[in-house]
């Protein structure tokens, strides 16, 4: 797969204005990538590898970009085989800055991202979005962070530490290892510059050699001894996260709330019944899929070219309307299905034999 993406894009581009007839809007795009009224784009204009598996991803966007807030996200699409595919990345330059993402190849998307970008490229984009931001009001701060969960509490810690004295956060990442850790040099810098921030880094992989335990209190007392009283701001894999909530949910008031940012859905275990054959109608594909596979997934993997964006139930870019049949939501293990209601197929699965409008 590797050299595909940046390859495809320009052989594409050329064959589709051979045998398409060109609008105004093919013109403009040939003169200026950025000049589009369908689609919001931006054009790559640095790419700066961090880690062995990890990439950022700087770009100039065009037209109808709003600027972000530190720590929101935006859907990026990206050509991969001529079929272009979605997914959310957070931001991670700092507000007021031109954006960038930083992109962990763990997966299809995602490695294409990391493996083959470069100066130049175009991407497709939608406007940043989310709630994971800074408070209204300054206050001490406990960001929890693991892998890439880092990525939009960098962009808080760039936006906030340089440009407030009065900043106090104490950032707590946990990486496999020292060299697998996102930004490393970069925050034990802006640490030893700027007294408001303290750095802790958590290696399972070296000195630690176990998880971060947020089951318990020992761990972040040791880190953190005055966690109660901050903001609480966590973005890691699932299992993290999970613990992080039932902690404050048992030991801490609403007075110093946590605010969590998941990149993957909470799926309920065991939700998956039998399953169903989908008909994809105006695709004219069916596949049997379990009944723990979302729509979105069955589709994709039998060609249909699925719209898609966070692929875990928040930004409704993934709605198609149903023919016939029922549906799981993995979520909730709720079962729902009425003709022409508008699906969610990156948290729905078939129950059953499931006709989609796509
Ligand atoms: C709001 C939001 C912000 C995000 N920000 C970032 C970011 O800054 N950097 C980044 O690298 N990714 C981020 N992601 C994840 C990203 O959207 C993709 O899910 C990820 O790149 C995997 O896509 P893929 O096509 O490579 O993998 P796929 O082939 O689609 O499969 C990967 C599987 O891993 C799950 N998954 C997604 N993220 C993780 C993870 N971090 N660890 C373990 N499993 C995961 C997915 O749900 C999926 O089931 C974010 C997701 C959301 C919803
Ligand atoms: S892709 Fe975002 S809600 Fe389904």
């Amino acid at each position: 797969m590797l050299g595909i993406v940046t390859i495809i894009r320009p052989l594409r581009r050329v064959a589709s204005l051979l045998t398409t007839p060109l609008e105004p809007e093919d013109f403009l795009g040939l003169i200026n990538p950025l000049a589009s009224s369908r689609q919001l784009r931006g054009v790559v204009t640095k790419v700066v590898p961090e880690t062995a598996d990890s990439t950022t991803i700087h770009f100039r966007p065009g037209k109808g970009w709003n600027a972000h807030l530190a720590g929101q996200w935006a859907r990026i699409g990206v050509e991969i085989d001529g079929v272009r595919q979605w997914r959310s990345y957070s931001l991670s330059a700092p507000a007021g800055h031109d954006p960038a993402i930083t992109v962990t190849a763990i997966g299809f998307v995602s490695t294409a991202l990391v493996r083959n970008t470069r100066v130049g490229d175009v991407l497709f984009l939608d406007v940043p979005q989310g709630d994971f931001v800074l408070p209204r009001h300054p206050r001490p701060l406990l960001m929890l962070t693991a892998g890439s969960g880092l990525t939009p509490v960098m962009s808080m810690v760039r936006t906030l530490v340089p440009r407030r004295p009065d900043a106090d956060v104490v950032l707590i990442h946990s990486a496999r290892t020292r060299s697998e850790a996102l930004f490393h040099d970069e925050l034990l810098e802006l640490a030893d510059q700027f007294p408001g921030l303290q750095v802790k880094h958590w290696y399972t992989r070296e000195e630690h050699g176990r998880r971060l335990d947020l089951t318990d209190l020992t761990d972040l007392e040791a880190l953190c001894p005055d966690w109660r009283t901050r903001a609480a701001y966590a973005c890691g894999p699932a299992d993290f996260l999970d613990a992080a909530t039932d902690l404050w949910d048992r030991e801490v008031d609403a007075a110093s709330p946590l605010t969590i940012e998941r990149f993957a859905p909470v799926l309920l275990p065991g939700t998956g019944g039998e399953g169903g054959t989908i008909t994809f109608e105006k695709s004219d594909k069916q596949v049997d899929a379990a009944g723990d596979v979302p729509l979105l997934d069955a589709g994709e993997e039998c060609g249909v070219v699925m719209p898609s964006g966070c692929r875990m139930g928040i930004c409704r870019s993934c709605l198609i309307p149903l023919v016939a049949g029922q549906v799981r939501d993995l979520r909730t293990g709720e079962l729902h299905g009425q003709d022409g209601e508008l699906i969610q197929t990156c948290i729905n699965a078939a129950a059953g034999p499931v006709h989609l409008d796509i």
